[in-house]
């Protein structure tokens, strides 16, 4: 039995922040972010919508999506740095709030490869037999951690939600293979401080990333007996537009063939890559059977791979 994505939702805060919004309050211009970064503008959450509330937006979309009820799902993983609170999890105050009354719920600390762990993770309880639906939500209100004080990172970051809900699919479908994996030893390069502020050694997260990002997407393309000549799209972790654009050019893809949101979204850590694969089914840009890479990096540090052939 092959586990695969069977539904998708995604949230947004409606209030938008332009990088012209951010020249008025800090020392940064449009110029500089979009050249650096590729981010144009990012949404940011009102202080009465907190990660639990835009996770469960984006799950109640995705379980309508999959056409199943919450009542059906029998685990529900959220990937955040971002809880509301240490405890009860955000997994838990959605289990709550959907109706999902017999799912398991815990919440998966892995920053921006979060959604990757949570889809590995879903793979093993779905194909073992043990669940048969998992609900995964990737989900940042990063802007309560982030310190407006320091435009290395300030301008960098938004907040959003994306979610999948993944069952049993058809036979050659779904995730092919994955790859996951961690160094502690680069925790701090990129971490949340005392003063709960995102403090980030740019330049080193930028040399880890280009080269994660493209032996990570080599190497679970082998792991899934495949070449680059398979793939059909690449999906980013949309940290920076420079460090996508190296991966894209490891796996030797056309500019069409890799998704690009983060000039509107900014980085959403790990509501990222569902997030983009979800506006890209929407412009039709993903098809039936075709084979989709997502790769991302993260704080931990961690980082994260799977090669998916889409359709239920
Ligand atoms: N506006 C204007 N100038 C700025 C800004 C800003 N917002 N931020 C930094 N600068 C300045 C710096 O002070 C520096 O000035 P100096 O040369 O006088 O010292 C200059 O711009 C260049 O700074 P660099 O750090 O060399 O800029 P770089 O090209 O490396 O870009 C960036 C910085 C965008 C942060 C890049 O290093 C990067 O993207 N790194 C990876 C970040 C990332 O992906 N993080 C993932 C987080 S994932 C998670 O887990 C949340």
């Amino acid at each position: 039995m092959n586990a695969g994505i069977i539904g998708m939702g995604k949230f947004h805060p409606e209030k938008i922040v332009t990088n012209h919004d951010l020249e008025k309050v800090m020392d940064t211009s449009d110029e500089w972010i979009r050249t650096r970064t590729g981010i144009e503008e990012r949404r940011i959450a009102e202080d009465d919508c907190d990660t639990s509330d835009m996770a469960y937006e984006a799950a109640k979309r995705a379980i309508q999506d999959a056409g199943i009820t919450a009542e059906e799902i029998d685990l529900i993983l959220v990937a955040t740095v971002t809880p509301d609170r240490p405890f009860p999890s955000v997994s838990c105050m959605i289990q709550h709030r959907l109706g999902a009354v017999k799912a398991a719920a815990m919440d998966i600390s892995a920053a921006c490869s979060g959604f990757m762990y949570g889809v590995a993770t879903a793979k093993q309880f779905i194909e073992s037999k043990a669940y048969r639906y998992v609900l995964i939500v990737g989900v940042e209100k990063l802007s309560k951690i982030t310190n407006w004080e320091d435009r290395n990172t300030a301008v960098l970051f938004g907040d959003g939600a994306g979610a999948a809900v993944m069952g049993p699919v058809s036979k050659g479908r779904g995730v092919l293979a994955f790859e996951l994996g961690a160094d502690g030893s680069g925790g701090s390069q990129l971490y949340e401080n005392e003063q709960k502020h995102i403090v980030m050694n740019g330049r080193e997260v930028f040399k880890f990333a280009v080269r994660q990002m493209g032996e990570s997407a080599v190497n679970v393309l082998e792991k899934a007996g495949l070449t680059k000549d398979d793939v059909d799209f690449l999906i980013p972790h949309q940290a920076n537009i420079r460090i996508m654009e190296s991966a894209r050019q490891r796996l030797n893809l056309p500019v069409e063939k890799m998704s690009k949101t983060i000039h509107k979204y900014g980085n959403t850590s790990s509501a990222s890559i569902p997030v983009s694969i979800i506006d890209e089914l929407e412009a039709g840009n993903i098809k039936e059977d075709d084979i989709i890479v997502m790769v991302g990096f993260g704080g931990g540090l961690t980082w994260g791979a799977i090669v998916v052939k889409w359709g239920k």
